[in-house]
C-alpha cells in the first residue's frame, strides 16, 4: 500500500527519493511521484501513472529535479482511479504546499465541499488533496506559520494518515506526521530520511526513529524536533534496525518470492534460535517474560490476523488446543471488532502480522485492549505499530519480506506458534517428555525443509503440466486445513489468472464435490497422520468423479501413487509440525504457476503487501 519517502540534507534529493521508492515498491502501488524544492525555492514535481522505472525515465527526460529537500510517494488507489492527476504529492491552489499521504481521510467529502465554497480549486479526485488546501487556508489565516497551519488542519481531518509535507514559503523543512499509518525518520550524517518503513532507507542509515501516533516531526537540515498534536515536545530515542542491505536484494534469484521461499529453512532456524531449552523440554520466549504470570492464568486465546497470517493462526489453534489445552478461536482482523467479542481478563488476544501494520488487525487488537484482554503479538517488523501496541510478543526475525505474498514469514509464524504451544503447554499439563520431543523435532525441520526444496524441478514441471487449468481445489484436514487455505490463497494471489478454493477434506462431499470433473484438479494435503484414512476417502470420492489429484504425502507412502495423478513427498515429522513442511511445495507451486502464466509474482496485480487502511 502507499509508500512515503522524504529527504533533507546535503545531497541531491531526487536520486535518494527514487531509490527509496524502489525499495517501497513491494508494498504494492499503481502510480508514483515526487516533489523537490530547488535553490530558488520553487517546488518542481513529476508524477507518473505506472511503475517507478517510468518515473525514473521521466526524471531523466526532464533533467533531474535539482534540490536537496523533497518528498515522494507510491500510490495504491483508494479515492480516484490510478492516474497521473491522482498521483501524489498533491499541492494547494498556489503550488506552495505539497503533501504525500498514506492512509484515508474519512471526512474528505465535507471538507472538500467547504473548501470549494471558499474558492479552493481542486485538481484531483483524491482525499489527500483536501489536506494541502486545508493547510493553505490556515497558512494564510495565521500569518504564514507552516507548523501551526498543519496542526490546525489536523484538527479538522478524521482518518488515518502518514504525511510528508513541504512548502515553498518555508523551504527549510519537511514536516512528517503520523496518525495510524507508519512513518519513520532515518538519521544520517547531516541528513535525514523519511520513510514508511526502514527497508526504504537502510542503504543510507540504520538509525531510525519510529514516530508514534499523533506525533509530528519538524525536520531541518541541522536537526529535528518531534511534538505531539498537543504541541508538547517529545523526546525520541533512535533504534538500530536489524535489517541489512543484502536482505533487500535478489541475490541471484529472478524474483524475491523465489528467494524468500528458498530462505524458508533459514526462517525456521532463525525463529527457533535461542528459544529452546531441550533438556527441560521448554521454550524460552524472551518477549513473553513480562507476562509469564498472566499467561498462566489465561483460559482462552483469540487469534486475530488477516490473509496468510490468519491461516498460520488456524494451524496455531490446533497446536495450542492439543498441547496447551487452552480453547482457541481464530478471527479475521476485519470481522472481530464488528461482532461482539466476549472477552474478560482471562482472555488473551494474539495478533499475527508479518508487517505489524495491517490496519484491520490493529483495529481488532485495540478493541481487545479496550475490553481488557491481555494483548500479544507475533510480527516480523521490530518497532512496528503492532509490536508497540501489544503488551508482549514474539518477533519472527526472518529479515525483510519483499514479495507481496508472504512465504518465509508464514513458515516462521507457524514455527513460533509451535514454540508458543510448548511454552503455554509446559505452564500447564504438558510433560517434560512431550516438550522435549516437540523441541527435538522442531530442530530437525530446517534440514527437512531443505530436502523439500531439492524437489524444485519436479514442482516446476508440475506447474507446467497444470498451468492450463483455470480452477483448483485445495483440501486438508486438522493441522493441514490452514495449509489448504494458504495453498489456495497463494495460487489465486500469485498465479492470478487462476481461481482456487480450499475446503476441509470432510466437507468435500457436502457441496464442493458437485463441481468435480476432469477440468478441476484437487490438491490434497495428505501426510500420514491421524486423519489420513479420512482424507483418502475424500480422494477416492474425487477420483470417482474423474477429478485429477495432486497429493502432498509423507515419504515412504507408495500406496498414494495408485490413486493420485501426481505426488510430492515431504519428510516425516510430528503431526503438529507437518504444516511447516507441507506448505513449502505449495509456495513453490504457486510461484511456478505464476511464472508459467506470465504473472508478476513479486507484485501481483491489485494487491498490496502492507494493507494500512481498513
Ligand atoms: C495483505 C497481503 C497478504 C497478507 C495480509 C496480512 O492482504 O496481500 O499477503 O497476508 O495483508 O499481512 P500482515 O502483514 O498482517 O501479515
Amino acid at each position: 500500500m502507499c509508500g512515503i519517502a522524504g529527504y533533507i540534507g546535503k545531497n541531491e534529493a531526487a536520486p535518494v527519493l527514487l531509490e527509496s521508492l524502489k525499495k517501497l515498491e513491494y508494498r504494492g502501488y499503481d502510480s508514483a511521484g515526487l516533489a523537490v524544492i530547488d535553490k530558488n525555492n520553487k517546488i518542481n514535481s513529476i508524477k507518473v501513472n505506472g511503475r517507478i522505472n517510468l518515473l525514473e525515465k521521466e526524471l531523466r527526460k526532464n533533467d533531474p529535479l535539482k534540490g536537496s529537500i523533497g518528498i515522494s510517494h507510491t500510490r495504491w488507489a483508494t479515492h480516484g482511479e490510478p492516474s497521473k492527476k491522482n498521483a501524489h504529492p498533491h499541492s494547494d491552489c498556489e503550488e506552495n504546499i505539497w503533501v504525500a499521504h498514506n492512509g484515508i481521510i474519512e471526512n474528505y467529502k465535507i471538507l472538500k465541499e467547504q473548501l470549494e465554497k471558499e474558492g479552493h480549486q481542486f485538481k484531483s479526485d483524491t482525499d489527500t488533496e483536501v489536506i494541502s488546501h486545508l493547510i493553505e487556508k490556515y497558512f494564510k489565516k495565521n500569518g504564514q506559520n507552516l507548523e501551526k497551519a498543519v496542526r490546525q488542519a489536523l484538527e479538522k481531518i478524521e482518518g488515518a494518515y502518514g504525511l510528508a509535507i513541504i512548502a515553498r514559503d518555508e523551504p527549510d523543512k519537511i514536516i512528517a506526521v503520523r496518525k495510524g499509518s507508519p512513518l519513520i525518520i532515518g538519521l544520517g550524517q547531516d541528513e535525514y530520511f523519511i520513510a514508511s518503513d526502514p527497508s526504504a532507507i537502510i542503504g543510507y542509515t540504520k538509525q531510525v526513529i519510529y514516530l508514534d501516533d499523533e506525533e509530528m516531526a519538524i525536520i531541518k537540515k541541522d536537526g529535528f524536533k518531534v511534538v505531539g498534536f498537543d504541541n508538547i515536545e517529545k523526546e525520541k530515542i533512535s533504534q538500530e534496525t536489524e535489517w541489512d542491505v543484502k536482505q533487500i536484494q535478489k541475490s541471484g534469484f529472478s524474483h524475491f518470492m523465489l528467494k524468500e521461499i528458498f530462505e524458508e529453512p533459514e526462517a525456521i532456524k532463525n525463529s527457533i534460535r535461542g528459544r529452546l531449552i531441550p533438556e527441560d523440554g521448554l521454550a524460552k520466549l524472551g518477549g513473553l517474560e513480562s507476562v509469564t504470570e498472566k499467561l498462566k492464568e489465561i483460559n482462552r486465546l483469540i487469534i486475530v490476523a488477516c490473509g496468510t497470517a490468519r491461516y498460520a493462526g488456524l494451524v496455531g489453534e490446533y497446536m495450542i488446543e492439543e498441547y496447551a489445552g487452552i480453547p482457541v478461536e481464530v478471527d479475521m482482523g476485519s470481522e472481530f471488532r464488528y461482532r461482539k467479542p466476549i472477552i474478560d481478563k482471562k482472555t488473551a488476544v494474539l495478533a499475527i502480522s508479518q508487517s505489524g501494520e495491517t490496519a484491520d488487525t490493529l483495529a481488532a487488537l485495540r478493541e481487545a485492549k479496550r475490553k481488557g484482554a491481555l494483548t500479544l503479538g507475533i510480527t516480523n517488523v521490530v518497532g512496528s505499530t503492532q509490536s508497540r501496541e501489544t503488551e508482549a510478543g514474539v518477533y519472527n526475525h526472518v529479515g525483510p519480506e519483499i514479495a507481496v505474498g508472504s512465504t518465509k514469514a508464514f513458515i516462521s509464524q507457524l514455527t513460533v506458534l509451535a514454540l508458543l504451544a510448548i511454552y503455554l503447554g509446559r505452564q500447564r499439563e504438558m510433560s517434560l517428555i512431550t516438550g522435549r520431543r516437540i523441541g527435538q523435532e522442531l530442530q530437525k525441520l530446517p534440514d527437512l525443509a531443505e530436502k523439500i526444496l531439492k524437489q524444485d524441478q519436479q514442482i516446476k514441471n508440475l506447474a507446467k503440466k497444470y498451468s492450463k487449468f483455470k480452477n483448483f481445489f485445495f483440501l486438508g484436514r486438522k493441522y493441514n486445513l490452514g495449509i489448504a487455505e494458504e495453498g489456495a490463497i497463494k495460487l489465486k494471489e500469485i498465479a492470478y489468472y487462476i481461481h482456487a478454493e480450499s475446503y476441509p477434506g470432510g466437507e468435500m462431499k457436502h457441496g464442493p464435490i458437485a463441481l468435480i470433473d476432469e477440468n478441476l484438479p484437487s490438491l490434497f494435503i495428505v501426510p500420514s497422520d491421524s486423519v489420513y484414512e479420512k482424507m483418502i476417502n475424500a480422494i477416492e470420492e474425487t477420483k470417482a468423479r474423474k477429478g485429477k489429484i495432486i497429493a502432498i504425502a509423507t515419504e515412504g507412502n507408495e500406496e498414494i501413487k495408485k490413486i493420485a495423478d501426481d505426488v510430492i513427498y515431504i519428510p516425516k515429522t510430528l503431526e503438529m509440525l507437518t504444516p511447516i513442511l507441507s506448505v513449502i511445495p505449495l509456495h513453490l507451486f504457486s510461484a511456478y504457476m505464476g511464472l508459467e502464466l506470465g504473472c508478476d509474482i513479486d507484485k501481483p496485480r491489485n494487491l498490496a503487501k502492507s494493507v494500512t487502511v481498513e
